[in-house]
């Protein structure tokens, strides 16, 4: 089954939030969705996710998922706020218990925060199917840009969130607690084996150098071949050594802050304070 596929690209973050539906029928799920954030200000905005609600609601298409590959550090999720429009069920990797036992440390939440993934409706594990309609999805975990990493298989399409990206640029860092150069390789690995001709859709896009337009969609056959980490039979140790040491060189991303303490809640706010208003926090030195 090939369910169609559209993409929507959010200039500010270089995220790809897809729309997945069933040919068959109405059905869809999103991928990954941005709730916009102006970090300077503190406000929130819901212009990107109003484009994917618009989308959804002119075609006549019912969502039955939000999918989230993993907790992000470098957007705001969106699926509660398009989950309220369009109805459908959030649903992530069930490792997220060990991102939200780690973050929840990191930014001292109290045993009102809880670690259980109960914020979300849906936990997946390595094996797991759900549909879209009639279409099939199967839930690879595949850990090593965050422990909780999912690729989500929906017919003919995986959509890789951060694991590799386009075969120009590469792949994700692992350098964010619990993440693994190691681990990632071993996924990488079992993406490649899928069959060649799936189609490719990838989390991120940051234009590799010499490449003018954003691009999102490749395939197994290309990334095994191309991808400028891991393409050509690339061993192990080779790409640990080079994503250790490239990843010693990286920023933080500009949102991971924020990021982290809304998305590890299912993408809600941490609740208000007594003053009816709602706070993030900044751990000075702590992350
Ligand atoms: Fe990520």
């Amino acid at each position: 089954m090939k369910p169609e596929v559209f993409g929507f690209f959010d200039e500010a973050t270089n995220t790809i939030t897809y729309v997945v539906r069933d040919p068959s029928s109405a059905k869809c799920a999103v991928v990954d969705s941005v709730l916009d954030f102006d970090y300077a200000s503190g406000r929130t905005d819901t212009r990107s996710a109003d484009v994917v609600i618009e989308f959804i609601q002119e075609k006549g298409f019912e969502v039955e998922w939000l999918l989230e590959s993993h907790v992000h550090a470098d957007h705001l999720s969106a699926a509660p706020y398009i989950q309220e429009k369009t109805g459908g069920k959030i649903g992530i990797g069930q490792k997220i218990t060990e991102v939200q036992d780690t973050f929840g440390k990191v930014f001292n939440e109290g045993t009102e925060f809880q670690r259980d993934g109960s914020q979300f409706d849906r936990l997946f594990g390595e094996g797991d199917s759900f549909h879209i309609g009639q279409l099939r999805g199967d839930v690879m975990h595949t850990p090593g840009h965050t422990p909780a990493c999912l690729t989500y298989v929906i017919g003919d399409a995986a959509f890789v969130g951060d694991t590799m990206f386009m075969p120009d640029f590469g792949t994700a860092r692992c350098d964010f607690p619990g993440g693994s150069a190691e681990m990632l390789y071993q996924s990488i690995q079992r993406i490649l084996a899928l069959p060649d001709e799936t189609r490719v859709f990838v989390g991120h896009d940051y234009k590799a150098p010499g490449r003018e337009e954003f691009a999102w969609e490749t395939t197994v056959a290309e990334q095994k071949a191309f991808n400028v980490h891991v393409g050509a039979g690339k061993p192990a140790e080779d790409f640990i050594a080079m994503r250790e040491e490239r990843d010693s060189t990286l920023a933080m991303p500009r949102l991971i802050i924020p990021s982290l303490q809304v998305n590890m809640r299912g993408g809600q706010m941490p609740p208000a304070e007594d003053n009816g208003k709602t706070y993030l926090k900044v751990p000075v030195d702590g992350l």
